[in-house]
């Protein structure tokens, strides 16, 4: 497959792994990165042998070389550099939470079909080997008719000040609930008839855990629980009328193990090799793009949509509203 050019908004976490794994997969060039410090961009562009480093993102935004802008910024400035991009014609690769509101998703999805770019959701464990594996797996029967779902994530992370403020969109359930979100809709598909909630907030306001229980048009079930309190076990269940199946890692799959209602293992399925698990959304986008798609299968817009707008809603059941959300 031919090589994009790839440019990175931010020199956080995410990006070092980002570019790290772009570095050993070789899936694409990694040909800038934009920081809003020059020494910084530098910095990181010296660490990962990066050809352009920026001081602002209209600098790297300017560059016709650039292909696919990956956005590895807080949760809060993701809507307005995502529609800088799509003004400067570069496709874009955005980590998760896509935006802050549906809201913002909507906008950023309209003008993505206007000047006909390829924006994709960077929610990683959409795109990998084993999220197909655990969609096969529930369609084989092997454990009978799914009825319910369970899982958790969690890490120590509160105190980071893009989780802690409101100002950045912080909160558990934008960076880490959403992937609880994405692992019942893997699981149980996307026709969520109602939801229940609650959350505990910290001192600012932003939610640090909570509890979603999702029920489905045909009498299914999810339980999710999330937390940047500490570290959880990363579980997922998925409950079968004639057994059950344990999915090792939600946010980096591992495994599935499945049991007959006896209790017995009666099969193990193991991830295949990887770099890291973010080359697969960087090859699906590739992909995408080269094949002239508008988006990746893996995860379309309208499932993005439709996870923001349930994060929404649950946001809203708690009274947690983001600055400015109720004016935008
Ligand atoms: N897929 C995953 O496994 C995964 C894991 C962690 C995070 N994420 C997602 O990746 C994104 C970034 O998370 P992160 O953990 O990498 O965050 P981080 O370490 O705080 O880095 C964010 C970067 O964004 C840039 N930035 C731009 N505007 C900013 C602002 N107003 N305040 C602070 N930083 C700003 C900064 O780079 P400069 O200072 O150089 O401008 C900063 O280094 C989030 O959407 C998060 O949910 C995904």
């Amino acid at each position: 497959m031919k090589k994009l050019n790839f440019g990175i908004l931010g020199t956080g976490w995410i990006a070092n792994e980002m570019a790290d794994t772009l570095a050993r997969s070789g899936d694409a060039n990694l040909y800038a990165v934009a920081s809003r410090e020059t020494a910084r961009a530098k910095a990181f562009a010296a660490r990962y042998g990066i050809r352009k480093a920026y001081g602002s993102d209209a600098e790297l935004l300017a560059d016709p070389d650039v292909d696919v802008v990956y956005v590895a910024s807080p949760h809060s400035r993701h809507a307005e550099q995502m529609l800088a991009c799509l003004d400067a014609g570069k496709h874009i690769l955005c980590e998760k939470a896509f935006t802050v509101t549906a809201k913002q998703a909507r906008e950023v999805l309209a003008r993505a079909r206007e000047k006909k770019r390829v924006v994709a959701e960077a929610i990683w464990p959409r795109y990998m080997p084993m999220a197909k594996t655990i969609r096969d797996f529930c369609a084989s029967d092997r454990i009978g008719r799914v009825y319910a779902v369970y899982c958790n994530l969690g890490y120590p992370v509160a105190g980071v000040p893009r989780l802690r403020e409101p100002e950045l969109a912080g909160g558990a359930l934008l960076d880490v609930g959403v992937y609880t979100l994405n692992f019942a809709a893997l699981v149980l598909g996307g026709e969520v008839t109602g939801f229940t909630s609650s959350a505990v907030k910290n001192e600012l306001g932003v939610d640090t855990q909570g509890s979603i229980a999702l029920t489905y048009s045909d009498g299914r079930m999810a339980t999710l629980l999330y937390s940047v309190l500490g570290t959880t076990d990363r579980l997922g269940v998925i409950y079968g009328e004639k057994g059950y199946a344990l999915v090792e890692n939600i946010n980096n799959f591992e495994s599935l193990r499945a049991y007959d209602d006896d209790y017995n293992l009666i099969e193990r399925v193991e991830r295949p090799p990887q770099v890291t698990g973010y080359e697969y959304e960087v090859r699906a986008i590739t992909e995408a793009i080269l094949s002239g798609a508008s988006e990746c299968p893996d995860m379309p817009h309208a499932e993005t949509i439709r996870i923001m707008e349930l994060m929404d809603g649950i946001r809203h059941s708690w009274g947690l509203w983001y600055p400015g959300e109720k004016t935008e």
